[in-house]
C-alpha cells in the first residue's frame, strides 16, 4: 500500500488540478519519495506536462482489471496518463471503490490523482482512493461551488464511514495579490471555512512555462514562486499529523 495517496479535485475546469498535482509529484519526488501521479483526465494533460506520451496505456487500462507500465519521467516520478478511454462506458459503470481496490497493491511512496473537470464519475474514483483530498479553487465564484460540490461529497463519504479521504484542505489556486479580487476572495474563504485548512497558490508565469516546456516545476524552477508554493502544499499532503 502506498503512504500518501492524495487526489487533487476541484469539478470546475481551468483552475489549476493539474499544474497542483504535478507540481506536488514533482516536490516528493525531489524528496526522494518515489511517487506515481496517476491521471483520471480525458484530456490526459497530467502526463503530456510532464513530459510523458499521454497516448500510452494507462489509467483506463487500470482500471480495466490489467497492470499498464507507469511511465517513468525520472527516478522518482511516474505517471499513469489518462485518455479519451476513461470515457469508455464500462469504466463510466464501475463501482466507486474500484480505483481504490486497483491501487492497494502498488508501494510507491505516494500517489496522486490528477482529477477531471465535470466528471463526478471519474473524480468520485479518485476521492475514495485517496485519503487526503486538496480542493481546488481560483476567486472565481463557479470555482468555489465546483469546490464547495468537492467538499460536500467528503463530508458525506466521512459521514457515511466510506472508504476514502479522512482530511482535506482547500487551496486558492492562481492567487494574485494586486488584485482586488484575489484579496477579498481570500478574505471570504477564511470566513466562510474557518475550520477548513487553507493553502494557496499564487499565480506565478513558471508554472505555465514549465508544463509547456513539458518539465516537472522543481527540474524547471525550485526557486519559483509556484515552487515554493507548491513546496508548502506537498508538506500539508504528506503531513498527517494536521488530522483533526
Ligand atoms: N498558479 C498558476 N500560475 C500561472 N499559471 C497557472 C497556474 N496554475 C495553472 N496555470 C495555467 O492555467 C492553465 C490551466 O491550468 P491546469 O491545466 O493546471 O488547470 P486544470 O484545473 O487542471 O484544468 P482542466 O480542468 O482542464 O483539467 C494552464 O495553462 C496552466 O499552465
Ligand atoms: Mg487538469
Amino acid at each position: 500500500m502506498s503512504s500518501y495517496r492524495i487526489a487533487v479535485a476541484a469539478r470546475k475546469g481551468g483552475v489549476g488540478k493539474t499544474t497542483i498535482a504535478c507540481g506536488i509529484a514533482s516536490v516528493l519526488a525531489s524528496k526522494k519519495l518515489r511517487v506515481l501521479v496517476i491521471d483520471l483526465d480525458p484530456q490526459s494533460n497530467a502526463a503530456f506536462i510532464l513530459g510523458g506520451d499521454p497516448t500510452q496505456p494507462g489509467t483506463a487500462t487500470l482500471l480495466s482489471g490489467q497492470s499498464p507500465q507507469p511511465l517513468a519521467i525520472d527516478d522518482y516520478l511516474a505517471v499513469l496518463p489518462g485518455g479519451p478511454e476513461l470515457m469508455n462506458h464500462a469504466i463510466q459503470q464501475l463501482h466507486p471503490e474500484e480505483l481504490a481496490d486497483a491501487v492497494a497493491s502498488f508501494t510507491y511512496d505516494a500517489l496522486v490523482f490528477d482529477c477531471p473537470p465535470g466528471n463526478e464519475h471519474l473524480e468520485r474514483l479518485a476521492l475514495l482512493a485517496a485519503t487526503s483530498v486538496l480542493v481546488v479553487t481560483d476567486a472565481h465564484p463557479l470555482a468555489l461551488l465546483g469546490a464547495e460540490r468537492v467538499l460536500e461529497e467528503l463530508m458525506r463519504n466521512q459521514q457515511k464511514k466510506r472508504k476514502g479521504a479522512a482530511r482535506w484542505a482547500l487551496v486558492q489556486s492562481r492567487i494574485d495579490s494586486r488584485r482586488t479580487m484575489d484579496r477579498e476572495f481570500e478574505q471570504a474563504l477564511a470566513e466562510n471555512f474557518p475550520n477548513i485548512e487553507r493553502l494557496r497558490v499564487r499565480q506565478d508565469t513558471q508554472l505555465s512555462l514549465a508544463g509547456a516546456d513539458r518539465t516537472p516545476i522543481m527540474t524547471y524552477d525550485p526557486k519559483s514562486r509556484g515552487a515554493t508554493d507548491l513546496i508548502a502544499v506537498a508538506e500539508w499532503g504528506i503531513d498527517e499529523q494536521t488530522e483533526e
